[in-house]
């Protein structure tokens, strides 16, 4: 008999639930979407689809009906009925005995979480501090894998020093992004942050932050920074799906500014609202 075990549990191999043997827990062979909704409504929903069908070609998974992806969304959005909802949702390249080598054929796993996105005013009232942290992480950043190991031991490092997000730094001393948000800088009347490349996110938060940018008439640079240009910035803030902008006010324990948010992150996130209305 074939045998697996599950804690202290031994099962018949044969007999398991597929779930054990999803290829996105074996191997991480999968990508993902995080998406909110803001008063019952779905943002920056078509972005989003267009994003994650550039992470399944990324990968290879081929057979995913993007028409089917936004049904389901929409009916699992529509049944949970929470006005402000954080949507995740995974597919992974399928089912199989582990081999490195994917079967053939597989068959695509989709998976979908609704959940609520609580009061996150605070932060955006008092703002995160962030530590600096290497970016470990392999060379097709731009695509939203289900590989996090990299982000979560960044997460796990600013929380240990007692901060919100980790900003990661590459081998050449530049900034790339937060380990799970964009970062920006601003100097003066000039928004700053990493170009679009292999080695960020394309985030969809930076997309309306850029068109937010230039609403209000201030500049908008796409161009690395290192963390001592970042210190001596006038103003910092990370951008991520689930919370629009956030104002940094601490940056490897050093103030920022006033150590509050700053004129012009209040301004962004005013500015941001009128798109999510
Ligand atoms: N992460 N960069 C990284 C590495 C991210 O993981 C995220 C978002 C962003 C911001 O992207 P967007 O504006 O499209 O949310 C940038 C999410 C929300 C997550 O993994 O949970």
């Amino acid at each position: 008999m074939n045998v697996a075990m599950i804690d202290d549990r031994i099962v018949d191999a044969n007999q398991l639930d597929s779930s054990y043997l999803d290829r996105g827990l074996y191997f991480g062979d999968g990508v993902y979407e995080v998406l909110r909704s803001y008063n019952g409504k779905i943002f920056a929903l078509d972005d989003h689809l267009a994003r994650f069908t550039d992470s399944l070609a990324g990968v290879e998974i081929d057979g995913v009906d993007m028409n089917q992806i936004r049904s389901r969304v929409l009916k699992a959005f529509d049944t949970a009925k929470i006005p402000n909802a954080k949507i995740y949702f995974h597919v992974t390249r399928g089912s199989g005995p582990r081999d490195h080598n994917p079967a053939v054929n597989m068959n695509p796993n989709f998976f979908l979480t609704i959940s609520e996105i609580g009061d996150y005013s605070k932060s955006k009232i008092n703002g995160y501090t962030v530590s600096t942290y290497p970016d470990l992480r392999w060379k097709k950043c731009w695509i939203k894998s289900l590989n996090l190991l990299p982000n979560v031991l960044a997460k796990m490092d600013a929380a240990k020093k007692g901060c919100d997000e980790a900003i990661l730094v590459d081998e050449n001393g530049l900034i790339t992004e937060g380990s799970s948000s964009a970062f920006f800088a601003c100097v003066g009347r000039t928004i700053q942050t990493a170009p679009t490349s292999a080695n960020i996110l394309p985030s969809i938060t930076r997309k309306y932050t850029m068109k937010a940018a230039h609403n209000l008439g201030l500049a908008f640079i796409e161009k690395s920074l290192t963390p001592e240009q970042a210190k001596n910035a006038d103003e910092l803030f990370l951008g991520v799906t689930t919370k629009d902008i956030i104002p940094v006010v601490k940056f490897d324990n050093l103030a920022i500014g006033s150590a509050a948010p700053g004129p012009i992150t209040r301004k962004l996130i005013s500015e941001f609202e009128k798109f999510t209305k």
